[in-house]
């Protein structure tokens, strides 16, 4: 089968399935991550957005996971249509994303844009409203992450907030003091993802 990762990232997931299919595409706009995927020989790599992506097959297998939150938000439905388009008859379509509320990684998250008055719209509502068009079927699974203490994890969720370096620091403390609650007895520090998966069917 043809299978495509759209924002496949450093490629981690991509590999793994490239192993039990024909061909895999992966569409990633980043430079550092592109130059890590063209070490992948099994893997054909498209350097650009899904929005301005054009290849040449269609696919058995679509996979978008946690980049719908990348998308313009008033182009995410027009963008859920294309990867469609994309797919055979009999083809899927699987759509990750993290819960708008569910998680305590979540709940950082929340509390740090509620810090900096930011207003931010989880894509994981659009994601539900949108995918039910296409009697998608929903799934919910959980992930942890596990830091050996506050720091370590800060400098993970360090990654989230990059855009915001500067209210990052400046609320660091706060932060740390948030996450007191999920220290463990030896001081390890666990947040919960609470992940959907939508499965869209042609
Ligand atoms: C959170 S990462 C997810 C990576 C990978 N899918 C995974 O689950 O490990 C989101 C990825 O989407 C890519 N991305 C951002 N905007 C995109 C767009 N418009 N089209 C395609 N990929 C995009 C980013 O460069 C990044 O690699």
């Amino acid at each position: 089968m043809n299978f495509l990762d759209i924002g496949g990232g450093e490629g981690s997931l991509a590999s793994t399935i490239s192993k039990k299919v024909r061909t895999t595409f992966v569409i990633e706009p980043n430079q550092n991550f592109y130059r890590q995927l063209l070490k992948q020989k099994k893997i054909k790599i498209l350097n650009e957005k899904w929005e301005t992506s054009h290849p040449n097959v269609l696919f058995d297998f679509i996979l978008a996971a946690y980049v719908m939150t990348y998308f313009p938000k008033t182009e995410r439905k027009q963008l859920i249509k294309k990867m469609y388009n994309f797919l055979r008859p009999g083809g899927h379509i699987l759509i990750l994303s993290v819960d708008a509320e569910k998680g305590s990684w979540r709940k950082i998250h929340t509390y740090f844009y509620k810090l900096i008055r930011h207003t931010h719209n989880s894509s994981d509502e659009a994601l539900k409203q949108i995918t039910r068009e296409y009697k998608a079927i929903s799934k919910s699974f959980k992930t942890r992450v596990i830091a050996k203490n506050a720091d370590e994890m800060l400098e993970i969720l360090g990654f989230d907030f990059y855009k915001y370096q500067n209210d990052f620091s400046k609320f660091f403390d706060d932060l740390k003091k948030f996450l007191s609650r999920y220290t463990d007895s030896s001081g390890k520090v666990i947040l919960e993802i609470a992940h959907n998966a939508y499965i869209i069917k042609k």
